[in-house]
């Protein structure tokens, strides 16, 4: 109906029976080659999956798999319903006015597009896709200002189609799981967290510098965690100074809170001195906040609660906020267009979703639950961490994003199979 009658903005009202409470029929994964979470997928290259989801059977608070086990997980009743109407909406738009299904915001963005506001962030995919043409951004701005306004000249377009020009270095990147996974080639320069994903694979020579290693609670050991936060700034300058001897340096890039390299977190004065050391040496500052940008730390970007007095160069969003994008300052416009540029750069439909879910955020006060679901349960694993520290230590959280570190790689896996079952 929404469709039909041309809204463009999706509502969030139906509600859906909400399955729960979790159980599990089977143990997962579950045991034996015919399992459906082990049944690979050979195009994907994947052949290990933790469950194979029904997502027509989720909703709210739980995910339901294949085999009929529920779990705890997000999938909020609302945004199935305006999935739908999204796609419904998206649908007639494209019949109306694009031969395809999906509008190239490269080439032919639809209509309504003209009425955003004209600085807005890039859109883009996915993680990896934002995080690669940032770090383009950075390589550019710093080759412009070499430029100093000079045109670019013939000579280096055609040694640049040759693939001849030296290109400037985004270094240093900070620390060791700058974006993740099976990425492309910058990200994987970048990231630090599993081997078998950069195999094999060319890499740039960027350095990464040690992120803070601090224990826990942070009030007991202020003088310890301090020092540790120093240690890494001077890492940090000396590895741009060192770097300059012989590469330029484009940008430093950092995760707010290392996640897939252990959901290590740092405390908002090293951020900041971080910041203002970035700006000391003239080095623009990438926040990669694919994992923590969207609410899930109780604001909607975790940078937010760094104090900054000033804000990052870029910021690199995906995952919640369903849609991949760059958030950039002034200086990394490029001066030339089509030099961000692919044919899809995103997906219409997500950005409607995306509004949805902004307006269902601040419609039912989520950032308050977040704050108070996340006070609670931080609360509750430093309580776990007093009674049983031989098996569990390091409790920190920053919104719902909350972590501890066990003893041991053994006992973690056991401890994450039996909270799944
Ligand atoms: C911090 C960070 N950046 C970037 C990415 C890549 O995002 P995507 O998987 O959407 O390409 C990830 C993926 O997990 C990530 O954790």
């Amino acid at each position: 109906r929404a469709a039909q009658a041309g809204q463009t903005h999706v509502q969030l009202s139906s509600r859906r029976a909400r399955p729960g409470p979790a159980s599990a029929q089977t143990a997962c994964p579950a045991p034996g080659p015919s399992s459906s979470w082990r049944r690979p997928i050979r195009s994907s290259c994947l052949t290990e999956f933790i469950f194979f989801a029904d997502y027509s059977k989720s909703s709210g608070n739980y995910i339901v798999d294949v085999d009929g086990n529920t779990f705890a997980g997000h999938v909020h009743a609302d945004l199935l319903s305006a999935l739908s109407v999204a796609l419904a909406i998206i649908t007639l738009h494209c019949r109306r006015k694009c031969p395809s299904n999906r509008p190239a915001l490269g080439v032919c963005p639809p209509s309504d597009w003209v009425d955003r506001p004209e600085r807005q962030p890039a859109t883009m995919m996915c993680g990896s896709c934002a995080n690669e043409n940032a770090i383009k951004m950075l390589f550019m701005r710093y080759m412009a200002k070499q430029r100093a306004g000079r045109p670019v000249s013939q000579q280096e377009l055609d040694s640049t189609m040759l693939n001849e020009r030296r290109a400037p270095r985004a270094s240093p990147s900070c620390p060791s799981s700058a974006a993740s996974t099976a990425a492309p080639w910058a990200c994987l320069s970048c990231t630090r967290s599993k081997a078998i994903h950069k195999l094999d694979v060319p890499a740039f020579q960027w350095p990464a510098v040690d992120f803070p290693a601090y224990k826990y609670p942070l009030e007991q050991h202020q003088e310890h965690n301090a020092k540790q936060e120093k240690l890494s700034l001077v890492q940090v300058e000396e590895t741009v100074n060192r770097q300059r001897a012989t590469e330029p340096v484009a940008g430093l890039i950092v995760e707010p809170i290392l996640a897939e390299g252990g959901d290590i977190h740092a405390r908002p004065e090293y951020f900041k001195a971080l910041r203002s050391l970035c700006s000391k040496l003239d080095v623009p500052l990438l926040v990669d906040e694919v994992q923590t940008g969207g609410g899930l730390c109780g604001t909607y970007w975790a940078h937010e609660q760094w104090g900054l007095d000033s804000p990052p160069d870029a910021v690199t969003f995906s995952k919640r906020t369903l849609l991949g994008g760059i958030y950039f300052s002034d200086n990394l416009v490029p001066d030339q267009q089509y030099r961000v540029y692919n044919t899809w750069l995103g997906e219409p439909s997500k950005v409607m979703l995306l509004e949805a879910v902004i307006r269902t955020i601040k419609e039912e006060k989520l950032m308050d639950s977040v704050l108070e679901a996340g006070t609670a349960l931080t609360k509750g694993l430093e309580g776990l961490s007093q009674r049983y520290p031989q098996l569990i230590n390091s409790p920190r959280g920053l919104g719902i994003m909350c972590a501890v570190d066990f003893a041991d790689t053994n006992s973690r896996n056991e401890a994450v199979q039996r909270l799944r079952n």
